[in-house]
C-alpha cells in the first residue's frame, strides 16, 4: 500500500462513469437561457419541448421503435420500478404471475418482492455458475396467468448477458400457447454502450436505460414501452410523458442523457475493442499473482469491460481500502450493495461458497483506462493482498 500512484484510476464504471465534456456543454443551455417549462405554450417553453422531442427521436433511433414509445424517467431504478409495478397493476385480474431471475439488480428484486407482498405471484429463476439462466426452467415455469417477465441484459456484478431474443422467443411461443399476452422488460443499464440496443431484434416490450452509467448525468434514464403495453402510471401527476409518468420535465437531464446515450453507442465497437485488451491484460497478469483466486466473469457473453474476482481466504472489503490507498478505486460487487458485509446475492445464487464470494472485488473499465494502469493495479494487488496476509498471520 506504498506505491507511488501515477495518478487516480477509476476502474469502477460499472457503479458511475464521469461525465463526457460534450454532454455538459449539451446540456448547459438548458440550466440557463433555455429553461422554460416544456408544458407551457411561450416561445422559450417551445425550445425546451423541441430539446426533448429531438432528444426523444435520437433514443428512439438507437432502440429502433417510435419517439412515442420512448418515456424518460429518473434512471435505472424507476424505469425498472415502472415495468413492473405499471404492467403487474394494469393487468392484475387476467394474469398475477410474473417471473424474474435471482440475479437481477434490487431496483427488479425489490420491486417484485413489494408485488408478492400484495398478492402477485413471482418466480425467481436460478443461474448456473456462470450467471445464465435456464432456457427449460424458464419455459417450465411459464403458466397461464404469467403476464410479465424481466430479466436483465446484462449483469452489472459479473457482466454475463443474457441471451434475450431466446428468452422472448420462448415466451412468445408460450403465450400463444395459452392464448395471451405475456410481456418481456430488460434492463439494458449496463448492456448500453456495449451491446445493441434494437427492442426489436432483442425481441422485448419494454427496456430500462440510465445516464449515469454511459458517461451521461445521474438521476436521468428512459424506459422504452412498445406501443399497446397496457401500463398503469406509477407517478401521479400532471400528466407529462403522455400521462404515463408525471412530473415537469429533467429537460437538461434528457438531453445529457440522449447525447451520451448517442455518443456511447456510436463508439461501442472501440469502447468495446478497448476494454476487451485490458481486461485480457489483466487475467494475464493475475497469473503471475501467488494469491489463489477465482474469476466469475464468464469468457464468452460476457460485457468486455467487466471482470469479477473473488480472492481466495481475503474479504472484499480491506482489499478495497488498500487499492483506495494507492489511487485505485474499485468495488465489492454492486455499488448500492457494498455497504452492506453480506455476500453479493447474484454470487451466491450462481452457487460461489459464501466465504469466497466475500472476497469479490468488481473491476469495470472504460475508455480511460490504459495498459499501464492494468500494470499498476496488478502490483497494488499483489502488494494489498500480501499486506493482509501479514496482517491475518499476526
Ligand atoms: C443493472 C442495473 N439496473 C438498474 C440500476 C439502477 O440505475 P439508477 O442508478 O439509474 O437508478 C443499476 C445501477 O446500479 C444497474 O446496474
Amino acid at each position: 500500500m506504498t506505491l507511488d500512484s501515477p495518478k487516480e484510476i477509476y476502474i469502477d464504471n460499472a457503479a458511475t462513469t464521469s461525465m463526457r465534456k460534450e454532454v455538459l456543454d449539451a446540456m448547459i443551455p438548458y440550466f440557463s437561457e433555455n429553461y422554460g417549462n416544456p408544458s407551457s405554450l411561450y416561445s422559450i417553453a417551445q425550445i425546451a419541448r423541441d430539446a426533448v422531442d429531438e432528444s426523444r427521436e435520437n433514443v428512439s433511433n438507437i432502440l429502433n421503435c417510435r419517439p412515442s414509445e420512448i418515456i424518460f424517467t429518473s434512471g435505472g431504478t424507476e424505469s425498472d420500478n415502472m415495468a413492473i409495478i405499471g404492467v403487474a397493476k394494469a393487468l392484475k385480474d387476467t394474469g398475477n404471475h410474473l417471473i424474474t431471475t435471482k440475479i437481477e439488480h434490487h431496483a427488479v428484486i425489490h420491486a417484485m418482492e413489494e408485488l408478492e407482498s400484495t398478492g402477485y405471484k413471482v418466480s425467481y429463476l436460478n443461474v448456473d455458475e456462470e450467471g445464465f439462466i435456464n432456457l427449460e426452467e424458464l419455459e417450465s415455469k411459464i403458466n397461464s396467468n404469467t403476464s410479465l417477465i424481466s430479466i436483465m441484459l446484462a449483469n452489472n456484478e459479473t457482466g454475463t448477458i443474457q441471451n434475450l431474443s431466446e428468452i422472448s422467443k420462448i415466451a412468445k411461443n408460450k403465450a400463444k400457447q395459452f392464448e395471451r399476452e405475456i410481456y418481456i422488460h430488460t434492463d439494458a443499464v449496463q448492456a448500453a454502450g456495449k451491446l445493441d440496443l434494437d427492442v426489436k431484434e432483442l425481441g422485448v416490450d419494454m427496456m430500462s436505460l440510465s445516464g449515469h452509467k454511459i458517461k451521461g448525468p445521474k438521476g436521468v434514464g428512459c424506459l422504452y414501452i412498445k406501443k399497446g403495453i397496457p401500463i398503469a402510471p406509477i407517478i401521479l401527476g400532471g400528466g407529462q410523458e403522455r400521462q404515463r409518468r408525471s412530473g415537469t420535465e429533467n429537460v437538461p437531464g434528457i438531453v445529457g442523457f440522449s447525447k451520451a446515450l448517442v455518443l456511447a453507442d456510436n463508439e461501442k465497437n472501440t469502447f468495446n475493442s478497448h476494454c476487451k485488451k485490458l481486461v485480457e491484460e489483466l487475467r494475464l497478469n493475475l497469473k503471475n499473482i501467488k494469491y489463489e483466486y477465482d474469476i466469475v466473469t464468464p469468457t464468452k457473453n460476457s460485457l468486455s469491460n467487466i471482470l469479477n474476482i473473488c480472492f481466495k481466504g481475503f474479504e472484499g472489503e480491506p482489499i478495497l481500502i488498500g487499492l483506495d490507498m494507492d489511487g485505485i478505486f474499485a468495488s465489492s460487487g454492486s455499488a448500492c450493495s457494498s455497504a452492506s458485509l453480506e455476500p453479493s446475492h447474484v454470487l451466491i445464487s450462481m452457487g460461489i461458497d459464501p466465504k469466497l464470494a466475500i472476497g469479490s472485488i468488481r473491476f469495470s473499465f472504460s475508455m480511460e483506462n490504459t495498459l499501464d494502469e492494468i500494470q499498476f493495479l496488478t502490483n497494488s494487488l499483489e502488494s494489498v493482498l500480501s499486506e493482509l496476509s501479514l496482517l491475518a498471520q499476526r
